[in-house]
């Protein structure tokens, strides 16, 4: 049974992102020419893992923005909080057998075979997700991934994150008006699609938890300027 709290998570973007985010709807290169930051995450964290023999999961596909630099895989799913119809993932993306969208009603990845996947890619939505969500996911996706699975999940980190108006807009999005109590509750209530800075230590805790080795703490550093990506392996 999903516990109140996640399932309170779950279901608190169903006003966000309508028809897909920003990269879905304008699309890579109009993206890419503001946010060159895309192309080297597409460099180091895709291209080299992600080939015709690849089973890919992308958590929180969207609209499916970056899920169209992965569609040569052998096979394809995306897991969302949110309905394909709301994202309009089906609008961009050409329907095919070895393609699904799973709109998640929980944490437990019970829609994926054992060890069917071996590569996972998540940006921009683990910082939506609270500590307790992050853990669960990891924990409960242990089984489903095959060994030496390659996993990049971009997620929040006060320390990394200096940008000022950006936090000014994330503070009032959670409702604090102090940024360290806003910090401090890395695992409070989803509320407008607010971020969690549970920070790369404890998410690291949590995939050593769970079983995983971490490649490296943070595989994009200065290229990518305000949220590390995370690397770790199954
Ligand atoms: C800011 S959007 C980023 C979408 C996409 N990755 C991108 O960069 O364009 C965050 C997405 O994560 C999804 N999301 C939030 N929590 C989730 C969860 N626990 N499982 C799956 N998707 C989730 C939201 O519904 C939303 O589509």
């Amino acid at each position: 049974m999903i516990d109140k709290k996640l399932h309170n998570e779950l279901n608190s973007f169903s006003h966000l992102w309508k028809d897909g985010t920003t990269l879905a709807k304008q699309g890579w290169d109009k993206v890419a020419k503001e946010r060159k930051s895309i192309n080297d995450i597409h460099r180091i964290c895709i291209e080299p893992y992600v080939n015709e023999n690849t089973n890919v999961l992308e958590i929180g596909c969207n609209g499916g923005g970056w899920t169209k630099k992965m569609l040569h895989a052998n096979s394809f799913v995306g897991f969302d909080a949110l309905s394909s119809d709301h994202t309009g993932f089906w609008r961009n993306i050409l329907p095919h057998d070895n393609i699904r969208y799973v709109q998640v009603k929980d944490f437990e990845c019970g829609e994926l075979e054992n060890e069917e996947i071996d590569y996972v890619f998540s940006y921009d939505v683990f910082c939506h997700i609270s500590y307790s969500g992050a853990k669960a996911y990891l924990k409960n996706l242990y089984p489903k991934l095959k060994d030496g699975t390659n996993l990049f999940v971009m997620i929040a980190d006060i320390d990394k994150y200096k940008d000022d108006n950006g936090l000014k807009k994330l503070l009032s999005l959670s409702g604090f008006d102090n940024l360290q109590e806003f910090v401090d509750d890395y695992d409070g209530e989803a509320k407008n699609g607010r971020w969690f800075f549970y920070g790369l230590d404890r998410f690291c805790e949590a995939i050593d938890e769970s079983g995983y080795t971490l490649i490296s703490r943070d595989v994009m550093g200065e290229l990518d300027p305000r949220s590390p990506t995370v690397h770790f392996r199954k």
